[in-house]
This record gives structure tokens, C-alpha cells and sequence, in this order.
């Protein structure tokens, strides 16, 4: 039985380990961060490790180039992903929800949207475009339609969970080299290919960082709300449910490194988003309650994600699968089918079929 080795435990590992799992193989993730509950989770400590930090949200926008088209793809495969483990799984920390989007200055890809075009060919479920007196004020275009949201950490946690039950094994370590994890001891067999989970996969001349700041609150609200500004900004809400508070947001930073939140940041996307959104007050008696300031990096890459394999001189298969930037979670089992791919293309067509199918059923 192939033994694949995962590095990286955020939201990308934790798919690619599973769906490989799914597929009959051993499978060891080696990270340096686990999911774990996000009140414990050191800010300054973690900052790296991006999956805590997420909203998390789906978005399905209309793709503008072949890029964005295939980012399309996987986005379809995730949300019919996370609608078959939420219905066998309320526990997971997914929740189905509308999703509004308010633009201010859309281009011509939006203002081309019609229900028709939105579910034959962008395969959005319950899509409407909102009335102008629907919109709030500045908002010349708005839609609504049906998608999920996570709360990270539970979701990751049970993710990591349900990997763990189903026999994956689990080392934690500080990974320097590639070349360290094939010549690991404490691994129960050889390694027969690495997947490169890890985020920002630093090393790579490609990979930037992209500060975002947000602020949760326990307000809650009955949809994910994004509205882009003309001026290029964003203000959003996330709600993560299962207890975890609201996301208001959001920063998209690129190469800023500080770690530290500002307090005149939070006030601006706190009123930003009630400006857009005032219901947003009404489960805290016309106020927000702050539970807590937040910094992420979203690891970003030029010329988009990276997912493809490569073979080392020392004829080791490594397949990379980072620099998700801003949709980790909304792409996730499009990546993991992806790396299975590339994983079954390497090992060839020796898989044997029955085993497939009996870890299938089960997963
Ligand atoms: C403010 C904010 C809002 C966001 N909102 C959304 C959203 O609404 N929807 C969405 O889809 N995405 C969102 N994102 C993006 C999303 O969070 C990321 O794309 C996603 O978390 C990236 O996951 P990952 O698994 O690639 O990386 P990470 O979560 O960073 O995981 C990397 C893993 O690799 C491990 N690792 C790295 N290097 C090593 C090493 N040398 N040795 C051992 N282990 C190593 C780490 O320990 C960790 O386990 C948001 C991000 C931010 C910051
Ligand atoms: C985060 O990553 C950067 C770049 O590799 C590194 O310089 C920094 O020390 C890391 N921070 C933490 C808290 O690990
Ligand atoms: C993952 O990819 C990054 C970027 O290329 C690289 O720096 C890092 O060494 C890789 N890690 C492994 C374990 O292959």
C-alpha cells in the first residue's frame, strides 16, 4: 500500500489527506500547526499558520479569464463537497446560507449577470438579482444567491478528527527540507510521494503575504455579506455560527508584515459594514460586541496557486498544493481532487479498485 506523506495541517492538508485517504492509501500528516480550539490559539505565535484566521466564506463570482474560470470549477466541486458532509455531518461547522454581494462600480462581467446565465453556466443555486431599492446607499448592483460558510476551527478540527478515526497517522513536526521527511525514522514505512501543503510554501520567489484585519463580533447574522467599494476596499460579514461569533471585515494588505491589529482600522470596518448592513446591530440591542481583533496572512502567489508535481534530483515525487490566498476553503476539494490526480498519475494505474470503494463508502 503507497505510503503518502501530507505537510501542512490547514485547511488544504486536511483535505488532500483526507481525499487520498479515500482512496486506500496510508497517509501521515507532518505539520508544525494543528487546528486546535480558536479561543487557545496564540495570535502572535501562529500568525503563520493562515487556516485559524479565515472567515470563512464561499463566493462565487463570474470568472474574467481561463484562471479564474478554473478557480470557478474547483469552487463548484467544493460547495457540492460541503453540502454532502453538512448533511451527514451538522457537527462539522458548515453552515448553508445566502450569500449577498453589493458592488458599487461593477464592470461589465457582473452587469452581464442574469438568472438564467448564473445557474446554466456558473451552476449558482437560488440566484436573484436584488431590486435598486433592495441596494443600500452608494450600491448601483446586487445579487443574492444560495452558498456555505465554515467556522474555521471547527470545521478543522473536525476535519483533522475524522482523519485521525479513519487511520490517518499524525506527526508534529518543524519540517526544514523536503529531502528530511523521506529520510524520516519515526514514519511506520517509506515514503512514496510528498504533498507540499504548506501555505506559503516560503522559498518560493512567487509567494507574497496579503495582510487582512478583521474584527469578530457575537452579533450574528442570517447571510455572508460583501459589498466592494469603488475606491477598491472591501467591508464583508462572515458569520461563523456554532457559537463563533460574526466576521467583519476586511483588509487586503499585500507584503504588509505587521502582526499587530489597529484599533482605528476596527472602528472603520465596524461602521462601514453597519452603514451597509445596519440589522447586523439588531441581536445585541442596536450595538456590536467585540469578542476580538484579528491578523492574517493569506499566502498569496503571482500567476495563482500552485498545484503540480515535481521530481526531485534524488527522484523523490513531491506534489505542491499552496498559495491559496484569499479561498483556501472555497477551493479546498477542488485542490485535494486535484492532488489526487497528479498522485494517481504518478503511482500509476496500480490502485486497486475494490479498496477504493470500500474507503469511499466509509469516508
Ligand atoms: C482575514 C482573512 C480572511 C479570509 N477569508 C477567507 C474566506 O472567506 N474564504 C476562503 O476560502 N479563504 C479565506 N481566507 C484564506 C484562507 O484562510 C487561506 O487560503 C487558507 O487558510 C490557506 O490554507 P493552507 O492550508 O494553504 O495554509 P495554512 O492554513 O497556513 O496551513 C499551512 C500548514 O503547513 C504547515 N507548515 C508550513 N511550513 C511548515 C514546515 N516548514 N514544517 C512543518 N509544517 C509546516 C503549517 O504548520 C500548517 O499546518 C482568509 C484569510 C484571511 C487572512
Ligand atoms: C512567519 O514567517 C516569517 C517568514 O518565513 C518568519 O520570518 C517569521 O519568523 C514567522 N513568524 C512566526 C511567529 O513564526
Ligand atoms: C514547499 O514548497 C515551498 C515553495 O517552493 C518550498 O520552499 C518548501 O521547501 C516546500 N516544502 C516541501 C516539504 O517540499
Amino acid at each position: 500500500m503507497p505510503h503518502i506523506v501530507v505537510i501542512g495541517a490547514g485547511v488544504i492538508g486536511l483535505s488532500s489527506a483526507l481525499r487520498i485517504l479515500s482512496e486506500g492509501h496510508a497517509v501521515t500528516i507532518i505539520a508544525r500547526d494543528f487546528p486546535s480550539s480558536f479561543e487557545t490559539i496564540d495570535a502572535t505565535a501562529q500568525i503563520n499558520f493562515t487556516s485559524p484566521w479565515g472567515g470563512a466564506h464561499n463566493r462565487l463570482v463570474p470568472p474574467s479569464d481561463p484562471a479564474a474560470a478554473r478557480e470557478h470549477r474547483m469552487a463548484l466541486k467544493t460547495f457540492a463537497h460541503m453540502r454532502a458532509l453538512h448533511a451527514r455531518h451538522p457537527e462539522a461547522g458548515i453552515t448553508f446560507m445566502k450569500g449577498v454581494e453589493y458592488i458599487e462600480a461593477p464592470d461589465a462581467t457582473y452587469r452581464a449577470l442574469t438568472a438564467e446565465r448564473a445557474r446554466a453556466e456558473l451552476g449558482m443555486e437560488g440566484f436573484r438579482l436584488l431590486a435598486e431599492d433592495e441596494l443600500p446607499e452608494g450600491v448601483t448592483w446586487g445579487c443574492e444567491y444560495d452558498t456555505w460558510c465554515v467556522n474555521p476551527m471547527v470545521y478543522c478540527t473536525f476535519m483533522l478528527r475524522r482523519f485521525a478515526f479513519h487511520g490517518g497517522k499524525i506527526l508534529k513536526r518543524d519540517v526544514r527540507d523536503p529531502a528530511e521527511v523521506f529520510g524520516m525514522r519515526d514514519l511506520a514505512a517509506p515514503v512514496d510521494a510528498l504533498i507540499n501543503a504548506s501555505g506559503n510554501g516560503f522559498g518560493d520567489p512567487n509567494v507574497f503575504i496579503t495582510r487582512g484585519q478583521t474584527c469578530l463580533v457575537s452579533n450574528t447574522c442570517p447571510a455572508t455579506v460583501t459589498r466592494q467599494n469603488a475606491d477598491g476596499s472591501w467591508t464583508f460579514c462572515v458569520p461563523r455560527n456554532f457559537e463563533g461569533g460574526t466576521i467583519i471585515g476586511g483588509t487586503k494588505e499585500p507584503d504588509n508584515w505587521d502582526p499587530n491589529p489597529s484599533l482605528e482600522v476596527r472602528e472603520r470596518l465596524l461602521s462601514s459594514f453597519a452603514a451597509t448592513y445596519p440589522q447586523i446591530l439588531d441581536s445585541q440591542g442596536g450595538k456590536y460586541t467585540v469578542m476580538k481583533d484579528i491578523v492574517g496572512r493569506r499566502p498569496t502567489r503571482r500567476g495563482g496557486l500552485r498545484l503540480e508535481t515535481e521530481i526531485t534530483a534524488g527522484k523523490n515525487c513531491i506534489i505542491h498544493a499552496y498559495g491559496l490566498g484569499g479561498r483556501g476553503y472555497e477551493l479546498s476539494w477542488g485542490v485535494a481532487e486535484g492532488v489526487a490526480e497528479l498522485l494517481g498519475a504518478q503511482l500509476g494505474a496500480g490502485t486497486s479498485s475494490s479498496t477504493t470503494q470500500r474507503r469511499e463508502s466509509k469516508l
